[in-house]
């Protein structure tokens, strides 16, 4: 089993990147902190979860709606507001469509196409979940960024707070990701998992089953730390002969380059990549 210490990175496929990036920019309140021809790194500043871009070109694919991110802002009159913005502004971004503000249990939220093939969704979480055992509830900020640095639009994105995955089998799965990737399982209910790595801060990824699925390709990953170099060596030689049996469908040459890595396949065939 891997001892991973965070989920660091979510890892995104767009069609161009001179179109998402102004999305997550304008609209979500991220930075760029790397950028290459082909690659980007956006980040949000109250959010030490990076998400890397990928540019796939005019042919990528749309992603299921159920592989989106989420930001989160601290007001629910901002749903609204940023529903009323973000249609507005559809022609100039090249949005394809917005949702109106959708209220679930605690969430307030809308969800947009971005022109990349990817679903977004801004949301509001009502705190009081909290008091009902709701860890995903938890603040996700502790300074919240004022409306000066986000002016003009009625909402400001204070966090990216969760990604999500499609999984076959919610038993076999929630198996997988504590027993065999070690992530802790801290929430959900008869349909969803929620995963998390506490020590790394309150984001979360949300596994959800789904009967019919279009598989992700590698572009769209989340990459696990672990300790050190040689706890990712030892992994992909553990992995690499008893990974078949754990339910890991590829597992890929270990990278020694930069970092030392490897990316595996998982029992829903997910992509991983796992670094030290
Ligand atoms: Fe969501």
């Amino acid at each position: 089993m891997l001892r991973p210490i965070g989920i660091t990175e979510g890892h995104y496929e767009c069609r161009s990147l001179d179109e998402t990036l102004p999305i997550f920019t304008d609209l979500l309140a991220a930075e760029i902190v790397e950028r290459t021809e082909k690659q980007a790194v956006v980040k949000h500043p109250n959010t030490a979860w990076r998400l890397v871009i990928h540019e796939g070109g005019p042919n990528a694919a749309n992603k299921p709606h159920s592989n989106h991110y989420c930001f989160r802002v601290a007001n629910s009159k901002e749903i609204p507001k940023a529903h009323e913005y973000i249609a507005d502004h559809k022609a100039q971004y090249k949005i394809k469509s917005v949702t109106r503000p959708h209220e679930a249990h605690f969430a307030y939220s809308i969800y947009f196409k971005e022109p990349g093939g990817n679903d977004l969704e801004i949301e509001y979480y009502n705190p009081a979940a909290i008091k009902q055992g709701r860890k995903i509830a938890v603040p996700h900020w502790t300074t919240p960024l004022p409306e000066e640095k986000f002016p003009g639009r009625g909402y400001v994105p204070q966090a990216m707070t969760h990604g999500t995955l499609n999984c076959d089998n919610k038993e076999t799965s929630d198996q997988f990701l504590a027993n065999v990737l070690g992530l802790d399982i801290i929430g959900g209910g008869r349909v969803s998992t929620y995963i998390s790595l506490p020590s790394m801060g309150p984001w979360y990824v949300v596994v959800l089953p789904t009967p019919r699925r279009d598989y992700l390709g590698v572009n769209s990953r989340f990459t696990l730390q672990l300790a050190s170099a040689e706890e990712v060596a030892d992994a992909h030689k553990e992995f690499s002969k008893t990974g078949k049996p754990l339910g890991i469908q590829e597992l890929w040459d270990l990278q020694e380059n930069r970092r030392v890595s490897f990316i595996l396949s998982d029992i829903n065939r997910n992509y991983w990549e796992i670094t030290s």
